[in-house]
């Protein structure tokens, strides 16, 4: 499907579903997974980045195609609050990615959707990078990561 029907069919069923602009994760072996879009509902200021309450819940939308079958898969979701590329806060720590994705996962060259929840605490603040990942659950070379920009609505008190 090419990104402009996809962006109509988007059109047609909710007014807020919303692309977001996406970059690969730098230290994944990309041959694994092809991340076609990402969509992030709702995305206030997209595509660049999202804009984001804290304690609300947003659908991220993945349209991925698989270059390896798996039995069992896993997510995590990360934040980079402090922009160094580390990534170091746990948004999700890894859990089974079976809700969000049909398991078991084949490989094919047939997209398939994925849905993850973004909920974000008081501790993210400002604007930084969220990093989606989710793999094999028995090889962890096999993996789909993808990260977007979102700005939170929560500021520290010393950034006021
Ligand atoms: C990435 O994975 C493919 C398929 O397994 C492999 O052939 C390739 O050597 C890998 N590339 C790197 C840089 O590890």
């Amino acid at each position: 499907m090419s990104f402009y029907f996809v962006l109509f069919l988007c059109s047609l069923i909710t007014v807020n579903c919303e692309y977001v602009t996406k970059k690969l994760c730098k230290e994944v072996n990309q041959s694994h997974c092809k991340i076609n879009y990402v969509s992030v509902d709702p995305c206030s200021k997209g595509p660049r980045f999202c804009n984001i309450k804290t304690d609300k819940i947003y659908d991220i939308d993945v349209n991925f195609t698989p270059k390896f079958s798996a039995e069992r898969l896993q997510y995590a979701i990360y934040g980079d609050f402090d922009n160094t590329y580390t990534f170091y806060n746990i948004i999700d720590s890894p859990r089974n990615a079976c809700d969000a994705i049909d398991c078991p996962l084949r490989r094919t060259s047939l997209a398939h959707t994925a849905n993850f929840k973004l909920k974000l605490d008081k501790k993210a603040s400002g604007k930084f990078p969220v990093k989606v990942k989710f793999w094999n659950q028995d090889n962890a070379d096999q993996v789909c990561c993808f990260t977007f920009n979102v700005k939170s609505d929560n500021f520290k008190a010393n950034e006021i």
